[in-house]
């Protein structure tokens, strides 16, 4: 070893300033990207095919984040995200057209049951819901929480068309308490009066539901990532997986590079770093997370914004047993059965409903949210496999056996320390701070003025939060604040 390359090596344990360290020790990567969901993958992709040498660092095994398909039967299964939610414009749903990827749209046919198995009144409560889901879609003028907006509807809605069931009020009220349900699992929130009627949300154009069936969510991540078939990746783009980001080290006064150090110890450079873990992580742990920490309005934005929990329990047969051509069952709960369901199986009457997957066959997605599905999240596995049997039995088995499960699989959005919830949601402050949101996604900037640690992700985008394009998008717009108007 020369003299000169043992210089380097103690500059570089011990971090000597000099000039000539300047050269020998430049940072490798022009940018570091911490976490590999759609805002990650999208953000890294972009800087790499501009030509930026870029690091990123995934806690988790794989790329995808809060997308995850897995292998079911013959096809796949997705735990995290599973539609594209509208298609003009949409990053994802270019992408898939663009690689020639096939993406079919699910029809969502809905047929509710009770939990007595009679079909009484199923046509009455499908046709509460699609009027309830309606409302939810045209939103508010005032303050006032969904919960709260839909039950007024509703009773209008009643007091016009079907003044005899207003009466029934006990039939009025286990409606209500489905279409809790039902919101919640579209929000991921605990209770829909939880959530503001007064949304920045903005639906894209084009049909909702937009499925990779087959082909999985994974490869809108394999497109980003320049791996889908057998693509060889980016050049200027390194990956390292199972490799936790613990400390973000940035220069406020402008000199020199921001330090991430990981889990292991090891340390990496670069010139900026793009954050995109999610709002649950932020929550956790920004204390650790940033040296120096977050200005005060970053902290406040932080914890003003509220993510939730929707999680999935996914279980296989050996046969369809279900009646065809029916995406979505909901469950609708009477006070009768509710009465003889046991304590310690309350989670049981929180679950909406089950739906088909459109990646495989003879499976079922059971949907589960807020606090109960934190509950659900640690159950034994023989406990949940057992109750869900039951409960489909209950709602759907008036004319069947339901079989036992071959299989079952379930998501743990909340335990899962890399995640620790599942998507934000507008809650009743959100509409007093109208720009909280673009607070979140502001980036810290050195006494220069040029951005040093950078924000994406899902909770960032004001009008696409919580979906998958929204990520992209936020992925997208730090990249481009990182590249000159030529490369992009
Ligand atoms: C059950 C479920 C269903 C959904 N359904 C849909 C849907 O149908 N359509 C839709 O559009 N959206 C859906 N969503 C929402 C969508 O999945 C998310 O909005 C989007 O994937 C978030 O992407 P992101 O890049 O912001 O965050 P993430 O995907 O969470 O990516 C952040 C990454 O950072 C990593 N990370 C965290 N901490 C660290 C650390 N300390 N060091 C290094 N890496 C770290 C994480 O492992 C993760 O990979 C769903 C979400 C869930 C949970
Ligand atoms: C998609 O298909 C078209 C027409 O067959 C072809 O010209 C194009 O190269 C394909 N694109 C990719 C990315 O495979
Ligand atoms: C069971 O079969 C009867 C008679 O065909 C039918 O009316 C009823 O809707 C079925 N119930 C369910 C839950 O499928």
């Amino acid at each position: 070893m020369s003299t000169y390359s043992i210089f380097i090596l103690i500059s570089f344990l011990f971090g000597f300033s000099s000039g000539i360290e300047e050269g020998a020790t430049m940072a490798a990567y022009d940018t570091i990207v911490v976490g590999l969901g759609a805002a990650g993958a999208t953000a890294a992709g972009t800087l790499a095919r501009g030509g930026r040498r870029v690091l990123a660092l995934e806690a988790a095994a794989r790329a995808g984040g809060r997308v995850r398909t897995e292998r079911c039967g013959d096809g796949v299964v997705e735990l995290g995200a599973e539609w594209i939610h509208g298609q003009f414009p949409s990053r994802v749903y270019d992408l898939a057209i663009q690689n020639n990827v096939t993406v079919r749209p699910q029809d969502l046919t809905f047929d509710i049951y009770r939990s007595d198995g009679a079909r009484t009144d199923c046509e009455l409560l499908n046709e509460l819901m699609m009027y309830c889901l309606d409302v939810m879609e045209g939103l508010s003028d005032k303050p006032e929480s969904l919960g709260d907006l839909i039950t007024r509807k509703l009773k209008e809605y009643l007091q016009k068309n079907r003044p005899e069931v207003l009466k029934n009020q006990e039939f009025v009220d286990n409606f209500l308490d489905f279409m809790n349900l039902v919101v919640n699992n579209y929000e991921a929130s605990n209770d829909w009066k939880d959530v503001s009627a007064l949304s920045a949300y903005e639906e894209l154009r084009g049909h909702q539901h937009m499925s990779w069936h087959k082909h999985g969510y994974k490869t809108f991540f394999e497109i980003l990532l320049n791996t889908y078939n057998n693509g060889p990746g980016l050049p200027t783009l390194d990956i390292k997986f199972n490799t936790e980001v613990t400390n973000i080290r940035w220069p406020r006064d402008g000199t020199g590079d921001v330090v991430v150090t990981c889990r292991g110890g090891e340390q990496y450079t670069a010139p900026n770093v793009i954050v995109t873990v999610s709002l649950g992580v932020l929550k956790e742990r920004h204390t650790s997370l940033f040296s120096p920490g977050l200005p005060s309005e970053k902290i406040n934005a932080i914890q003003t914004i509220s993510i939730g929990v929707m999680d999935k329990i996914i279980v296989t047969f050996h046969e369809n047993w279900w009646p065809p051509n029916i995406a979505f069952f909901g469950f609708v709960w009477r006070g009768m059965e509710r009465g003889r369901v046991g304590r310690d199986d309350y989670w049981m009457t929180r679950i909406f409903g089950a739906s088909v997957p459109m990646g495989t066959d003879k499976t079922l997605t059971l949907w589960t949210s807020g606090e109960i599905a934190k509950v659900i999240e640690t159950l034994p596995e023989d406990v949940v496999k057992r109750k869900v049997v039951e409960l489909l039995q209950m709602f759907m088995g008036a004319n069947v056996t339901v079989p036992q499960p071959t299989g079952m699989m379930r998501s743990t959005w909340y335990t899962n320390p890399f995640t620790r919830g599942s998507y934000t949601y507008d809650n009743l402050l959100m509409p007093q701070h109208p720009h909280i949101r673009e607070t979140l996604a502001s980036p810290l900037l050195d006494t220069a003025g040029t951005p040093r640690v950078l924000f994406a992700g899902e909770a960032t985008d004001n009008t696409h939060f919580s979906t998958v394009h929204g990520a992209s998008d936020s992925g997208y717009r730090e990249a481009v604040r990182l590249l000159p108007a030529s490369k992009i």
